[in-house]
């Protein structure tokens, strides 16, 4: 049994876990700072930096006491090395490093999306590759041809903005708080979602590739006439037709890549496969299709450490070692 404490730092969540031979979670810690960049509207990156440096330690013996293990029972290090707001990630590299190096263990660099793929082999244990996954995040829209648990390939991703940000973006114009994903979610209850009609994105020359910045400015621009007028909108029949609009450019792009590479098995994840109506779209796309859906757990769709743990797993039997020379990136392909 391989032992993986697993360090995640990249954008505004401190998290810790322990993963055994990559399927199981010991244990998965998380701080949260959302609450605190939410009177700014967004992540203020200084201020992301600082709460990891604050938090790092404590979670790290706090996941390994929950985990009911000792230091010495640790086997390997993973982190989250790219891409991120580089001086959240340079926390977690650095800590991740000192550990390894104290521990007198491997250190293994992940990368984030890869860990928000992995994600699915904590829920689902009979999930292998190859499959379709796509990731939809906050930072990130990815269409990724999943060859092999380390050997993947983008097929398309967004020209702009991510799906998570546009989100954010459209529940800042609506006055909710930041994150944006989850309100938006609330608002739309009980929405007609037919009653706005919202752009769907689409880019020229790689059919798999999103665009979500028009869906941003249309809403930005109703909202903003409406005001001008003193019109009165229903938002939530907005936040409900929103989130069609980018359930509709995600859903149809991902089945037709599907049926284009013969794929069965797709998967779905990041933060925004958390949300009910992109989840319910899916799933039935996939059922009139014959094809087999993986999604996380709630708790498994936003950043969290044991997906870093279950890639890292996986990293590591692929023989990925890195040494105390290792960098954090804020970009980086898959
Ligand atoms: O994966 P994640 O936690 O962080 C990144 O790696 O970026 O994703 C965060 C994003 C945010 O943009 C947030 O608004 C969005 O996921 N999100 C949601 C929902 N819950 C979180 N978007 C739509 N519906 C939700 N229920």
């Amino acid at each position: 049994m391989l032992k993986i404490l697993a360090f995640e730092s990249t954008c505004d969540e401190t998290a810790v876990a322990v993963v055994e031979d990559g399927r199981k979670i010991l244990t998965d810690q998380i701080r949260s700072q959302a609450q605190l960049h939410a009177i700014y509207g967004g992540v203020v990156p200084e201020i992301a930096s600082r709460c990891h440096v604050e938090a790092i330690a404590l979670l790290a013996q706090q996941a390994i006491d929950a985990a009911g293990i000792t230091r010495q029972d640790i086997d390997a290090v993973a982190v989250s090395y790219a891409p991120g707001l580089i001086g959240a990630v340079l926390v977690g590299v650095n800590f991740a490093k000192a550990c390894a190096s104290a521990l007198g263990v491997p250190l293994i660099p992940v990368h984030h999306i890869r860990g928000h793929i992995a994600a699915n082999y904590l829920a689902y244990p009979e999930l292998e590759p190859p499959f379709l996954c796509l990731a939809i995040s906050g930072g990130n829209s990815l269409l990724v041809d999943v060859r092999d648990y380390t050997d993947m390939k983008i097929l398309g991703c967004t020209r702009d903005d991510a799906a998570g940000e546009c989100f954010d973006k459209t529940a800042r114009v609506l006055g909710l708080p930041y994150p944006g994903g989850r309100p938006i979610e609330q608002l739309s209850q009980g929405g007609d979602d037919s009653k706005y009609v919202f752009p769907i994105g689409h880019v020229d020359g790689n059919p798999y590739d999103m665009s979500f910045s028009g869906l941003k400015t249309a809403v930005i621009n109703l909202v903003h006439n409406a005001e001008q007028k003193g019109e009165e909108l229903d938002r939530p029949s907005l936040a409900a037709s929103f989130t069609k609009a980018v359930s509709d450019s995600l859903v149809p792009r991902t089945m037709q890549a599907a049926r284009e590479l013969g794929y069965k098995k797709i998967v779905v994840a990041g933060g925004v496969a958390a949300n009910a109506r992109i989840r319910r779209d899916f799933s039935e796309a996939a059922a009139r299709e014959g094809r087999r859906l993986f999604i996380p757990p709630l708790k498994l769709c936003g950043d969290n450490g044991a997906m870093i743990g279950a890639q890292g797993y996986y990293e590591y039997l692929a023989g990925t070692r890195a040494g105390s020379d290792l960098n954090a990136y804020a970009t980086m392909d898959i």
